[in-house]
């Protein structure tokens, strides 16, 4: 175990920002895990846990010690008639997880193809794309809790998953470290193609009769096709979630504004396009220094090359305020700010 003092995050968050950890440790083994925080070198300092740094915004050091995990391997824990349980170290790449079981033809994680990030990250915001969230095949995880190293399951109830939440980010925030995930997946799978750009793509791929794979590429294609690659643009996908609104609101806001881009939800409420709210706003493709807004997804914003956390904070404090002022709706984070 080798904890390095005063290191670059730059190359390990998908922002791009230059912050500097005061410790820093990559740790491949839970006993790794269990020493360092038993150290009383580290006990009092604060502890953030990184995967692969796509949904994190530095806008300063951090304080304390970056415990990077490393934790691999995958395996079929247990099998019955209709589903496969695999389970995940917590440092496997999330889109490599979703690869094997797409060759392997376990199904119900395809529509999550090209998601940046690792497996103990995905139920931290419960991930979710093209119609599908983990939560729908998650069955378990593992978590080490900081305070006293005790191993803790976590059940799908247990983990109270609801649009990029879990109980991770609120009562047990900072609290454990995830070191597996288990997913019950199909054997016989259940398509779902009902997001419209998925069967529009099916449809330009020639794909009459869609499988698994063929489900993954398209997501893979369409992704490709909007989102920036951290690896050419710095960013951490959607800055802000959709945000949520009456039946009252949405018609007020409907009369206003008949384009306005919204989903109904079971219960009643509906669920605005926050990246068509930005783009009425006049956000989209606007540069502000090296920080800016995507020119093609307004959602995405984006570090052209040297700018601070804190400039991107600033700008999305900036879109936020003006979305409350020409809509009267309230725009919240979805990246952690650190
Ligand atoms: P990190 O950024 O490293 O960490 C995120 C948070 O989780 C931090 O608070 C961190 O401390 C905590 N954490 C990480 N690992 C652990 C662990 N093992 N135990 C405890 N806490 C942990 N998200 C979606 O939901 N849908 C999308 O379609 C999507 N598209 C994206 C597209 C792009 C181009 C990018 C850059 C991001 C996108 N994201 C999307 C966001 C991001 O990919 C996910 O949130 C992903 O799960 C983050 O994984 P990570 O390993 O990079 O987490
Ligand atoms: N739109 C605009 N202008 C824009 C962007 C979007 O008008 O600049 C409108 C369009 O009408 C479009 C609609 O918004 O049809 C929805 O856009 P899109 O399909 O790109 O999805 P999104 O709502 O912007 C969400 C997730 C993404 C996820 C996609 C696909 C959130 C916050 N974002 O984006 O997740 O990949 O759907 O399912 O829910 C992420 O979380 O980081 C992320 C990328």
């Amino acid at each position: 175990m080798v904890v390095r003092e005063n290191f670059s995050l730059k190359k390990l968050n998908t922002f791009g920002i230059d912050a500097f950890a005061k410790y820093y440790v990559e740790l491949d083994t839970l006993t790794g895990f269990q020493e360092i925080l038993s150290d009383n070198a580290y006990k009092t300092e604060q502890k953030l846990i990184l995967g692969g740094g796509s949904n994190i915004l530095f806008t300063k050091d951090f304080n304390g010690v970056v415990l990077k995990n490393k934790l691999k391997g995958i395996t079929v824990v247990d099998e019955t008639a209709d589903h496969y349980f695999i389970k995940a170290g917590a440092g496997e790449v999330w889109h490599e997880f979703v690869m094997h079981c797409v060759t392997n033809n376990y199904a119900g994680l395809e529509n999550l193809s090209l998601i940046p990030g690792c497996v103990g990250a995905s139920p931290m915001q419960n991930i979710g794309a093209y119609g599908v969230e983990i939560k729908d095949c998650f069955h378990e995880l593992e978590a080490l809790r900081i305070e006293d190293l005790t191993l803790h399951t976590f059940s799908n109830s247990d983990c109270k998953f609801g649009y990029r939440e879990s109980v991770f980010k609120h009562e047990y925030k900072n609290q454990f470290i995830i070191t597996s995930v288990t997913y019950r997946l199909n054997k016989r799978p259940v398509l779902n193609t009902s997001y419209g750009a998925i069967e529009k793509e099916l449809e330009a791929m020639g794909v009459a009769a869609p499988s698994i794979q063929t489900i993954s590429k398209a997501v893979c294609n369409i992704r490709s096709s909007k989102l920036p690659d951290p690896a050419q643009i710095g960013n951490a996908g959607s800055f802000f979630k959709n945000p949520e609104i009456t039946a009252d609101k949405h018609k007020l806001l409907k009369e206003k504004f008949p384009e306005l881009v919204s989903y109904s939800l079971a219960g009643g409420n509906y669920k605005l396009a926050a990246g068509w709210l930005i783009e009425q706003c006049g956000w989209k493709g606007k540069t502000f220094g090296d920080a800016g807004v995507h020119k093609l997804q307004a959602l995405v914003l984006v570090n052209y090359n040297n700018a601070t956390g804190n400039e991107i904070y600033q700008l999305s404090q900036k879109v936020m305020d003006s979305v409350k002022e020409k809509f009267g709706v309230d725009l919240e984070r979805e990246v952690n700010i650190i």
